[in-house]
C-alpha cells in the first residue's frame, strides 16, 4: 500500500475565483446571500428585447457598437439584434469566442513576449483550452437549447480516476481514498460519542441516529471499528493506518464535487465547447463582426458614442463594452477617472492547461478510467480525462490545469519545456506510456494570450467597482462574467449581457 508524507497538500491547488484568495468561497456566498440569490440557481425573469417593443414608437432599435466578441458581447449582439437594433461587433483578435477557445488542427496560439504554437492534432481531435464544463442549472445550457448546441455529459468526478498526494509511492484509486478516510473519520466520530464527548451537544436519540449515520457513512458495521471496506475495490488486506489515511489529503478533492458549481452531473457542447460560439455567430450574421480590429479610441458624446479601430472608426447611439477590464482600462478616451478606477480594481488570475493528444487511449483500456478527473499536489493539479470519443483510437487528455503560482510557473517556460514539466509529472501517476503514447501537444497560459491578459477576474470585494460598473459611463455600458457573481463562467457572461441588454433597451425605448 502507498503511503504519503505531510508535504503539500491538495486543498492548496483549490480554484480561487471571484472574490479570490481574499474574500473566498464563504464571502461570495454571503455576497450572493446578500442580493437574495441561491448560489444554485439563475434568474429566469429575463424579458428579452423584441422588435415589438417598437411597434408604436415608430422605430426600431438603435445602433450599437460591441467590443469584444467574446461570449458576454456576442451574447449582447444576439439578444439585441433580435429586436431588429443594429449591431457592430469590433474583435481584437483574428478570431471570435475570447476564452471560449476549442483548438484544433491548424489551430495557432500565439502568446504575449512568447512563442506562438500550432496544433497538431489528428482529425477530430480537439482541446477546450478555455471553459470545459457547464453546471445544469446555468443559463448557459439554455442558450445550448435555443442555439440548437447538441450537449452531452462532462464527467467530473470519476472514483476509478486516481489520488496522488506527494510523497506517495503510487498513486491511489479515488474510491480507495474515500472508503478510507470516509471509515477512519465515522470510526473516531462513533467512538467519541460512545465515550460521552459529545454529550453537551447530542441527546440520547441523537446518539442512536448519528451512530446509525456513521455505521453505512464510514461502513464501520456495529463495532464502529474501521477495518477496511470492500468500497475500497483493492483486495490487499487491511486498510492503511489512520495517519496514512490522513495523509492522503482529500479534503477539497471529495468537497469540490460538492460544490453548486461543480456537482455532477455536468455538460459540455458535443464537438466542442466553441460550438456555442459558432451558433452566436450564425445568429448574429457573419457580416456584423470584424475580427483584427481591436478598439484605439472611445468617445462618449451627447448624442452618441465613437469607436476608433484599428482600420477605421464607428459611429453608433450606445457602445458595450464587453472586454476584459483590466484591457479596457487601457484604451484611450474620455470615460470618467472613476470609471477607469473600477476598471483597475478586479485583478487577473493566471490560469493553464496542456493538452496531450494520445495515439491510444490508455486510461480507458489499461486504467479503466473513462472521463473525471485525477487529483494530485504536483503542480499540475488535475488531470482531465476526455468525457466523448470512449473506445476511439486517440484521445486527449488535459495534463494540466493550474491556477496562481504553478500556471505563472508554467507560463514562464516555453511549450517544450512545459510539455517535459507536465509529462515529468504525470508519469508519476501513470508510468512510462504518459509519455511514449504522446502525439502531439498545446498549452495555454491565459494571462499571456493577447487582448486578454488573464483566465479570469478576482475582485477585492463585491462593492465599490463591482458595483458602479453594472450601470453605464454615459453611452458606455460593460459586460462581461467579471460583472457577476458566476465570474469564471460563461453563465456569467450570459448573465451579465442579459443585464445590460435590459438596461440599455429600457433606454432605448424611454428615449424614442
Ligand atoms: N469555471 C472554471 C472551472 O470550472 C473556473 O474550472
Amino acid at each position: 500500500m502507498s503511503g504519503a508524507t505531510t508535504r503539500g497538500t491538495l486543498t492548496r491547488r483549490g480554484l480561487l475565483v471571484g472574490l479570490g484568495a481574499a474574500g473566498g468561497a464563504g464571502a461570495m456566498y454571503a455576497a450572493m446571500g446578500a442580493l437574495g440569490l441561491a448560489p444554485d440557481r439563475q434568474s429566469t425573469d429575463y424579458a428579452p428585447p423584441r422588435a415589438s417593443d417598437f411597434a408604436l414608437r415608430g422605430r426600431a432599435g438603435a445602433k450599437v457598437v460591441i467590443l469584444g466578441a467574446g461570449v458576454a458581447g456576442l451574447a449582447c449582439a444576439y439578444e439585441l439584434g433580435r429586436a431588429g437594433y443594429d449591431c457592430t461587433v469590433l474583435e481584437a483578435r483574428d478570431h471570435v469566442g475570447g476564452r471560449n477557445r476549442t483548438l484544433r488542427h491548424g489551430d495557432r496560439l500565439p502568446e504575449i513576449a512568447g512563442e506562438t504554437q500550432e496544433a497538431k492534432f489528428g482529425e477530430g481531435i480537439y482541446f477546450n483550452a478555455g471553459p470545459g464544463r457547464i453546471a445544469q442549472w446555468m443559463i448557459t445550457l439554455d442558450y445550448c437549447r435555443d442555439l440548437g448546441v447538441p450537449i452531452e455529459v462532462f464527467v467530473n468526478e470519476n472514483p476509478s480516476a486516481y489520488v496522488y498526494t506527494s510523497g506517495m509511492a503510487a498513486p491511489i484509486r479515488a474510491r480507495t481514498a474515500r472508503a478510507d478516510t470516509y471509515g477512519y473519520l465515522s470510526e473516531l466520530l462513533a467512538k467519541a460519542t460512545n465515550e460521552g464527548a459529545l454529550d453537551r451537544r447530542l441527546t440520547g436519540q441523537d446518539k442512536e441516529l448519528l451512530l446509525d449515520f456513521l455505521s453505512a457513512f464510514g461502513d464501520i458495521g456495529d463495532r464502529y471499528a474501521y477495518a477496511g471496506s470492500e468500497r475500497r475495490g483493492e483486495s490487499t488486506g487491511g486498510p492503511p493506518s489512520l495517519s496514512e489515511v490522513l495523509g492522503y489529503r482529500i479534503g477539497r478533492t471529495v468537497s469540490f464535487g460538492l460544490a453548486y458549481d461543480q456537482a455532477m452531473p455536468m455538460f459540455q457542447p458535443v464537438g466542442g465547447m466553441d460550438a456555442i460560439v459558432t451558433r452566436l455567430v450564425d445568429a448574429v450574421g457573419k457580416d456584423r463582426i470584424r475580427t483584427s480590429a481591436p478598439a484605439e479610441k472611445i468617445t462618449n458624446r451627447p448624442d452618441g458614442v465613437e469607436v476608433a479601430y484599428k482600420g477605421g472608426s464607428v459611429r453608433a447611439d450606445y457602445c458595450i463594452a464587453a472586454l476584459p477590464p483590466n484591457v479596457l482600462a487601457r484604451v484611450p478616451g474620455n470615460l470618467d477617472r472613476r470609471t477607469v478606477d473600477a476598471l483597475s480594481t478586479p485583478k487577473p488570475a493566471s490560469a493553464g492547461k496542456i493538452g496531450l493528444e494520445y495515439r491510444s487511449r490508455w486510461w480507458e483500456s489499461d486504467d479503466h478510467i473513462y472521463g473525471g478527473v485525477t487529483e494530485t499536489d504536483l503542480d499540475i493539479s488535475h488531470i482531465w480525462y476526455p468525457s466523448h470519443g470512449f473506445h476511439g483510437r486517440s484521445g486527449l487528455v488535459v495534463g494540466y490545469y493550474n491556477t496562481g503560482s504553478d500556471a505563472d510557473a508554467y507560463a514562464r517556460l516555453k511549450h517544450a519545456e512545459r510539455q517535459r514539466r507536465a509529462l515529468d509529472q504525470g508519469m508519476k501517476i501513470h508510468g512510462a506510456k504518459y509519455r511514449s503514447a504522446l502525439a502531439s501537444s498545446v498549452s495555454i497560459a491565459w494571462q499571456r494570450q493577447p487582448y486578454i491578459e488573464g483566465a479570469w477576474m478576482a475582485w477585492p470585494s463585491y462593492e465599490g467597482a463591482f458595483s458602479l460598473l453594472q450601470k453605464p459611463d454615459g453611452r458606455v455600458y460593460f459586460a462581461g462574467d467579471w460583472l457577476t457573481h458566476l465570474v469564471a463562467w460563461q453563465a456569467g457572461a450570459f448573465e451579465s449581457a442579459r443585464n445590460v441588454v435590459t438596461q440599455l433597451h429600457e433606454r432605448v425605448l424611454k428615449e424614442s
